[in-house]
């Protein structure tokens, strides 16, 4: 198991952010629906990308990096059975489901399971393949999908869940006739799954109503560049405000973090906002704010354990209301050990800001309450250490390195 010891300092400098995780995850189960090779830009070595890519070469896919490229080549596809091992713990797996279909019309992969953040059920990703006319069974563990053929339909999902709209747009770009989903899933990296697939040759058009989709018979390769991380950037605007630092976002699209940049201009931090660069900057004591997460575009679901730190050292009393996973305070427990003063009541956190956190050993439980954690150790006085961090490193690359080259006091040890 390793650890990150943070020994504090003040956030000063630039960062380029990443590829959004998010996208990466369902556009890597895109590649397969083509037989051509696929080259996904810029993509970082995330552990969730690596255990889907593992994933893929156990189904025959090749995969490689040439430098920062993923190059996937999924020509010789030689089963649609998901290995058990290897998507137990990885549920980004589910969205394979779609992208098999799409390609092969069966797939069998384990159930995904409950997580630390919420139960996590699949009924609306299998109940919008079945009205594609895929038979599923589910047997509660295992899953097993066919089709003869995949017709498309007018679709309206129960819920605007990510997931579930990635699944259906993936199962229905090869489907025969037109799919149409309403009351789909918005977010940014869903857009851009889009737009990667119409490199590809599918036929998408979306409007604020639904996701339009006219099904063709082949899909071809594509180069793609995917849109940038607004967690990421999330993540590192707050920590230029935890440490009462100025930090300078490049390659960050400020557009699709208006909710938490609104919480700055709340909380007195100076931002100015530039084409795809964000520039923060701390000027003087924090002020309470609330916040309610939602599906896009309001308030990210995502950054609510990140912004739950800065609710803890801003002055007066913050609420916080999770309403899309229904057990994603597992954090707080380990940021009242450091000294925060919450309260859990249901779906709402309250938040009394204290002036300080202080320095503990906390454990990670799950990747952005991880993140929150490292952000809580920026803040404290005296030595932090958050214990665990895959769950972190699943969705920040070169997390430690980035926060020390904008001079925070972290390393990342082996814990025996
Ligand atoms: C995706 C993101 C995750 C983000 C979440 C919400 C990826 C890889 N993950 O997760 O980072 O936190 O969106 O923005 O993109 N639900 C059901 N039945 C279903 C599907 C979902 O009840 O069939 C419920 C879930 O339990 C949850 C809510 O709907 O309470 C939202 O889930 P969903 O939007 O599907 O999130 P994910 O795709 O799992």
């Amino acid at each position: 198991m390793e650890k990150y010891v943070i020994n504090g300092g003040k956030i000063s400098g630039s960062v380029k952010i990443e590829s959004a995780k998010n996208a990466l995850l369902p556009m890597i189960s895109a590649s397969v629906l083509t037989d051509e090779e696929v080259v996904i830009k810029s993509c970082p070595k995330l552990l969730d990308v690596l255990g889907m890519l593992k994933i893929l070469n156990k189904l025959g896919v090749k995969t490689q990096f040439d430098g920062n490229d993923l190059i996937i080549n999924s020509k010789e596809l030689t089963s649609c059975h998901l290995d058990d091992n290897l998507t137990r713990g990885l549920r980004t797996s589910v969205l394979m489901l779609g992208a098999l279909m799409g390609r092969c019309k069966t797939a069998k992969l384990n159930y995904p399971g409950g997580c630390e953040i919420g139960k996590r059920p699949i009924d609306i990703h299998l109940d919008s393949l079945k009205e594609l006319g895929v038979s599923v069974c589910d047997d509660g563990k295992e899953i097993f999908c066919y089709a003869d053929r995949l017709i498309g339909k007018e679709i309206s999902l129960s819920f605007p869940s990510v997931g579930a709209t990635e699944n259906l747009i993936l199962a229905s770009v090869k489907a025969e006739g037109i799919t149409k989903i309403h009351n789909y899933a918005k977010e940014p990296e869903i857009l851009d799954l889009i737009k990667m697939l119409n490199s590809m040759g599918a036929r998408i058009a979306c409007s604020n109503l639904c996701v339009t989709i006219e099904g063709v018979k082949e899909l071809h390769g594509t180069k793609y560049l995917p849109l940038s991380d607004r967690i990421e950037a999330g993540t590192f605007l707050l920590a230029g405000a935890l440490t009462g630092g100025e930090i300078e976002l490049i390659n960050a699209k400020p557009q699709n973090i208006l909710p938490l940049i609104g919480k700055f201009c709340e909380s007195t931090c100076k931002i100015i906002l530039k084409n795809d660069i964000i520039y923060l900057k701390f000027i003087r004591g924090l002020k309470a704010f609330d916040v309610t997460t939602g599906p896009y575009p309001l308030f990210p679901t995502d950054l609510q354990a990140p912004i739950s730190v800065l609710a803890s050292v801003s002055k007066g009393k913050s609420t916080i209301c999770e309403r899309i996973f229904e057990n994603r305070f597992g954090h707080i427990e380990e940021l009242n050990k450091m000294g925060a003063k919450i309260r859990v009541d249901g779906d709402t956190a309250t938040i009394i800001g204290v002036s300080r956190l202080h320095g503990e050993r906390v454990i990670a439980k799950d990747l952005r309450g991880g993140a929150a954690l490292v952000l809580a150790g920026l803040n404290a006085e005296g030595q932090t250490e958050v214990v665990d961090v895959k769950h972190v490193e699943r969705g920040y690359y070169n997390f430690d390195k980035k926060l020390s080259m904008l001079g925070i006091d972290i390393v990342k040890v082996k814990e025996l």
